[in-house]
């Protein structure tokens, strides 16, 4: 099985959703432990509940990005991971850090990448006026939401939406379209070539 540990800073749904397809063997992995970046993120109690090791980092407690990274490095190399799922982690991490898990870093957005990069791309997408968005499910490269792109599922926008409908339906989308791309990694089945990778079409739908 795949080493895998989850990355995530406030709730926690698209963390739990992998950690329960790892769980219950949807997905050939075994979440390794945690990594939060908040005290106060929901997803800390859960992951005590379910006895996974946890990586606090408050960015706030280190002088630099490269020492709050540095840091976290080293407390994920003991459990020699095989992928990192950035699951609601609203940290950018750097060059240094991508560089090494290369090709191992697999992060979840939620919009049609590359429309609505960055923060809040829900509320992005809901005051573009757009009729379909979406989420993307994307290796990790050191230009911000910018990797070769897994898995997306389209989501339509409504009249009747506000921002707080759209970011549910967009999330419900989430959950398995990063199931199906951690699924597919875990089962070494995704080839990345340029831009692209390979090995998505699996006849199923997010
Ligand atoms: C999700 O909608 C995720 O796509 C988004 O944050 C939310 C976290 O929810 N991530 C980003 O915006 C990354 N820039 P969750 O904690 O319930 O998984």
């Amino acid at each position: 099985k795949k080493k895998v540990v989850l990355f995530a800073s406030g709730r926690g749904s698209n963390a739990t959703a992998l950690y329960e397809a790892m769980r219950d063997g949807r997905i050939w992995g075994e979440a390794a432990a945690l990594v939060c970046d908040m005290p106060q993120a929901a997803i800390i109690q859960q992951a005590q509940q379910w006895g996974l090791p946890i990586i606090l980092a408050d960015r706030k407690k280190f002088s630099d990005q490269h020492a709050f990274e540095t840091y976290i490095l080293e407390k994920i190399a003991p459990f020699q991971p095989d992928l990192l799922c950035l699951a609601g982690f609203m940290r950018i991490l750097s060059a240094y850090f991508v560089a090494a898990y290369e090709g191992k870093i697999i992060n979840i957005h939620p919009a049609l990448l590359p429309s609505f990069r960055g923060l809040h791309a829900q509320r992005q997408a809901f005051e573009a006026g757009v009729k379909i968005t979406g989420c993307t499910v994307h290796f990790v490269t050191a230009q911000m939401d910018d990797g070769p792109i897994i898995v997306q599922a389209a989501v339509p926008v409504y009249e009747s939406d506000t921002v707080q409908t759209l970011a549910e339906r967009i999330l419900r989308k989430e959950h398995p379209s990063f199931i199906k791309a951690v699924a597919l990694f875990c089962a070494d089945k995704l080839q990345i070539k340029g831009h692209t990778v390979y090995g998505t079409d699996t006849g199923e739908e997010a």
